[in-house]
Formats: C-alpha cells, sequence, structure tokens
C-alpha cells in the first residue's frame, strides 16, 4: 500500500470478484458443445439459449430481448434511434453516469437535469419538465445509482411508473447494480410497476460475472427492440457471440446465484470499509450517500471547497476520485463534490487512501480521533 496511487476513480470490480477459473471452464465447454454457433456471425439479438433465459428472467417473450455488447452500447443504440430525424430531449437524474452524457452529447441531444435527493429522482421536478415540453426519454439509474449510491424510494418509484404510463414518457431503466445488494429487500424495478410499456429495462453482467464479458441486454416492447437490432447489424454485424455462449454456460451450471453471494461479500466489506473510513476522516459539514449497494459513495464537502483543484492535490498525494461536475450535465454542478467507488480497491487500501484524502481537507474542521 505504501507508495502506490490508490484509485477511487475506477468504477470496476476488484479482481479477486472475478470467477476466472469458473469461467475458463464454462468457456472451454461452451465451445465444446456448440463451437458452430458461437463461433459464426450469430443473430443481432444475441446467442439464443442466453436470450431465452433473460426472457424467461423477464417473464417476456424472446423477442423483445436484445442482448448487446454490454449496455453502454444498448443505451447508445437506444440514443441513436431517438435522434433519428430529429434532436431529442432528454431528461436525466443530476448527477449521472457520465458515459451516457457523453454519448447524449455526441448525438446533439438537448439533455435536462432533474434533481435528485436521498431518495433518488424527483418525480414533482419530473411534472414540471414534461409539463414545459415534450420528452424522447427519461434515462434512470434507480438503484444504486452511479455516481450518488442513491436508490429510489418505492413510493417515487409508483409515481415515476405512473407518470410514464399517464403521459407516454419513454423511460430507460438502467439497472446494472440491483443484484449487488448487501441488506435490505430489493424493491420492485420500474419496468415491472408500468407493466413494461413505456419503460423498457437495461442490465448487464458486467457487475454480476466479470465486465470484460460485455455482455449486456435491454428488454423492450418488440418494435422497438426489432428497431435496435437493425442498428445492431449495421454497427458490428452481431455481437460478441462467445462470451454469450459462455455465460450461458456459467448460468447453466448454476453459478450465478453463489457467485452473485461471494461478490455481495467482497463488496460489502469494502462498503464497510469505505463509510467506517469516511466517518473517522472527514471534517464536519462533510455529508455522504450510505448505499446498501453497487459501487459507489457520494460525498459533499463543505462549500468553498472546489473538488477538481482538490482532485490535482489529491492525484499528487497518491489518492484519486472523480470530481462531482463530471456527472452533471454541461459540468453544472457538483463543485463540491465527487464520487468515490470502494468496488476496486481492498478494505485496507480504502483507510489508508481515505487517510490521504482526509489530510488534504481544511484541518481546523477535522474531526479529530
Ligand atoms: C449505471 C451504469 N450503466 C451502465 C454501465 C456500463 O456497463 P456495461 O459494462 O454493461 O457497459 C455502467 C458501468 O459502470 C454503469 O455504472
Amino acid at each position: 500500500v505504501a507508495n502506490r496511487v490508490i484509485s477511487f476513480a475506477r468504477g470496476a470490480p476488484a479482481p479477486e470478484c472475478l470467477p476466472a477459473a469458473e469461467l475458463a471452464d464454462c468457456a472451454r465447454a461452451a465451445l465444446e458443445r456448440d463451437g458452430a454457433t458461437a463461433l459464426g456471425y450469430g443473430p443481432a439479438t444475441g446467442y439464443p439459449p442466453l436470450r431465452n433465459w433473460l426472457a424467461q428472467r423477464h417473464g417476456v417473450a424472446p423477442e423483445r430481448i436484445l442482448v448487446t455488447n454490454s449496455s453502454l452500447q444498448a443505451f447508445a443504440f437506444l440514443v441513436q434511434h431517438l435522434a433519428a430525424g430529429s434532436r431529442p430531449r432528454v431528461l436525466v437524474e443530476a448527477p449521472t453516469y457520465d458515459r451516457p452524457l457523453k454519448i447524449l452529447a455526441a448525438h446533439g441531444a438537448d439533455v435536462v437535469a432533474l434533481p435528485m435527493d436521498e431518495d433518488g429522482l424527483d418525480p414533482d421536478a419530473l411534472e414540471r419538465e414534461l409539463d414545459a415540453g415534450d420528452a424522447s426519454l427519461l434515462y434512470t439509474i434507480p438503484t444504486f445509482q452511479n455516481p450518488s449510491g442513491r436508490t429510489l424510494s418505492l413510493e417515487r418509484r409508483r409515481r415515476v411508473a405512473a407518470i410514464a404510463a399517464e403521459r407516454g414518457l419513454l423511460v430507460l431503466e438502467d439497472d446494472p447494480y440491483g443484484l449487488v445488494r448487501f441488506e435490505g429487500d430489493a424493491l420492485p424495478p420500474l419496468f415491472e410497476l408500468e407493466g413494461g410499456e413505456r419503460v423498457v429495462y437495461g442490465s448487464s453482467f458486467s457487475k454480476t460475472i466479470a465486465p470484460g464479458l460485455r455482455v449486456g441486454w435491454l428488454v423492450a416492447p418488440e418494435p422497438l427492440a426489432a428497431a435496435l437490432a437493425e442498428l445492431a447489424v449495421s454497427t458490428y454485424i452481431s455481437p460478441v457471440v462467445p462470451t454469450q455462449a459462455t455465460v450461458y454456460e456459467f448460468l447453466r451450471r448454476g453459478h450465478f446465484e453463489s457467485n452473485l453471494e461471494r461478490v455481495r461479500g467482497l463488496l460489502r466489506a469494502r462498503r464497510d470499509a469505505m463509510l467506517g473510513a469516511l466517518e473517522r476522516e472527514l471534517p464536519a459539514g462533510a455529508t455522504w450517500s450510505e448505499p446498501n449497494g453497487g459501487y459507489f459513495v457520494w460525498v459533499d464537502l463543505a462549500a468553498g471547497i472546489d473538488t477538481r483543484e482538490l482532485l490535482t492535490r489529491a492525484s499528487a498525494a497518491g489518492v484519486t476520485f472523480v470530481a462531482g461536475t463530471d456527472f452533471f450535465p454541461s459540468g453544472a454542478g457538483g463543485e463540491s463534490a465527487l464520487r468515490l467507488a470502494y468496488s476496486f480497491v481492498s478494505p485496507e487500501e480504502i483507510a489508508e487512501g481515505i487517510g490521504r484524502f482526509g489530510s488534504l481537507l481544511p484541518e481546523p474542521a477535522r474531526r479529530g480521533r
């Protein structure tokens, strides 16, 4: 730990989360059993046995499932589809995941920021924006949000689902972290509450098996799934099939639940180390989220502290994070905030890294031990 840079910037799983030996076995078995299919150009909609498995899991017809080279690719297809012909107006949470903001900007979208608090996005603000003008899409991450770690409350889920249904608002529910829950009961997805007509559900195996597989999926109404499949064909002919076949073998062998339980334990220990270290090291006046799952804690330091300037000093001191402004459309907001990912580093490194971080903050206000 001594001199190495400790990264709280990387929203990636620690190497010990990755089930490498099992996946090696599954890859070999998948290619031996079904190599002719898995090594050919697959259907653009994904490896059929995996697509069927996902359809069953979501209780929908397989025609509604599009398996993609992971979920960011599916998001890009959806935005490309919405941007064909006119400039889409897209509502997002503020803060939100930074990569979709870049994809939206690249497609010239009019991006509207919706405020959120500890219970997730504010449904009143959503209604106000819909009164102000039609929207092509609401992009939301209701569970263990990136970057905030926050979860949309049940009451708000019901309201957002009702708004989507009443107003015919298309919603993308991006849910890569929902199964990575450390405690408490899962809340129903918007997709289920609304009935899956206006709410499109997206997820991937990046956080539950391994991100390098690049296997994700969307559940969409059939015409939309078909339109996106057309874009997939003209982008890459077919997604990468061998990793989809490997994932299917992993699922078929019943490894999914046991691996998930193992991953939850590894990440829970990291979340606990992070919250403990923040309590010890951060000054009075700082606030942070307390996630029940996922990868991230969102910290707000006292107003007046510029976290971009702090990042320069932190990097020099051997600890990194992502500054809050990266997660706001046009960088408007989050000046005193930052995202800490506890997923990648060890609990020991978390304690050391937050110690380094805390020592950069104004001394008089520190809580002291
Ligand atoms: C909210 C959210 N959506 C999508 C992704 C992209 O994941 P994938 O590996 O499935 O493309 C991430 C990755 O960090 C994420 O945090």
